[in-house]
């Protein structure tokens, strides 16, 4: 059996770190790609079958050495897990020209640089792309105005890069996260904030980062071999429901 390689970005924790012990379950090995360095390396020295690479997604140069790294590694590239993100909410006349950058350099500078990079080496095996996104980029909500609008750009980008790498049998997909007790969430989550998730969401609970990363490697796998441009929510129903779920849920 031929052995799969993935690249997952921000793999030093969180979401990306749970896809990798995903990945690593199913017998692929993975460059785990993230700036933090001492975060990353620590994460790496406990897992076998992984290249960590210490990159920023957002810079080109970068980028490009962290794909050279993968190729002269592992000779191959079959999935590319765009996870790197940051999160910073705040009001729009609060967000400087300075803010709204540090969030779309990561948020979707590195997504379309990294893509671009692994380009070449995804056509030769038909991989796959999967972008993150969040619930943030499908429903606007306040304080969300530069991550929610990169999130949402990130859903466009995936299919863009569909319906235009679908010519080389490479799939792009976007998984949008609900809310997971991650450091990126916890740093942004008011308990204010926590109360309302519970209230608006279906499933009434935040997700884990291995219920995210399932359905990444889901559908990096053989097993979504038809699927391509689509944005899946993993996220308890969120995106699914409107006005009155909790007081309907009082009633039951
Ligand atoms: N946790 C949530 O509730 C939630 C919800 C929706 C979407 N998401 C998305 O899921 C993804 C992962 O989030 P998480 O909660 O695991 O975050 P996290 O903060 O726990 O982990 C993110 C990792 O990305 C790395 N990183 C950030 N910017 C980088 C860059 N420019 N280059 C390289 N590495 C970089 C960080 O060092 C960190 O290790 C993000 O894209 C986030 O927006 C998270």
């Amino acid at each position: 059996m031929t052995q799969k390689i993935a690249i997952v970005t921000g793999a030093a924790r969180g979401i990306g770190l749970a896809t990798t012990r995903l990945f690593l379950r199913e017998s692929w090995q993975v460059a785990m790609v993230d700036r933090d360095e001492d975060a990353l390396l620590e994460a790496a020295s406990e897992l076998t079958g992984v290249l960590p690479i210490v990159a920023d997604v957002a810079k080109p140069d970068a980028v490009r050495n962290a794909i050279q790294q993968v190729s002269d590694h592992f000779g191959r590239l079959d999935a590319l897990v765009n996870n790197a993100g940051v999160a910073d909410f705040g009001p729009i006349e609060e967000t400087d020209f300075a803010r709204w950058r540090r969030v779309m350099d990561t948020n979707i500078d590195g997504v379309f640089l990294m893509s671009q990079a692994a380009t070449p080496a995804l056509k030769e095996t038909q991989g796959a792309i999967v972008n993150i996104a969040s619930i943030s980029g499908l429903r606007a909500s306040t304080l969300r105005v530069a991550y929610g609008t990169s999130k949402a750009a990130v859903i466009h980008l995936t299919k863009q890069q569909a319906a235009e790498l679908g010519e080389y049998g490479i799939r792009a997909n976007c998984v949008c996260p609900g809310p997971v007790r991650t450091k990126l969430a916890m740093a942004v989550h008011t308990p204010d904030i926590i109360a309302a998730y519970h209230d608006a969401i279906p499933l009434n609970r935040y997700g884990t980062e291995e219920e995210i990363g399932e359905v990444i490697v889901f559908l990096c796998s053989e097993k979504a071999s038809y699927v391509t441009g689509q944005i899946v929510a993993s996220d308890g129903g969120f995106e699914s429901t409107g006005v009155g779920l909790p007081s309907l849920r009082g009633q039951s």
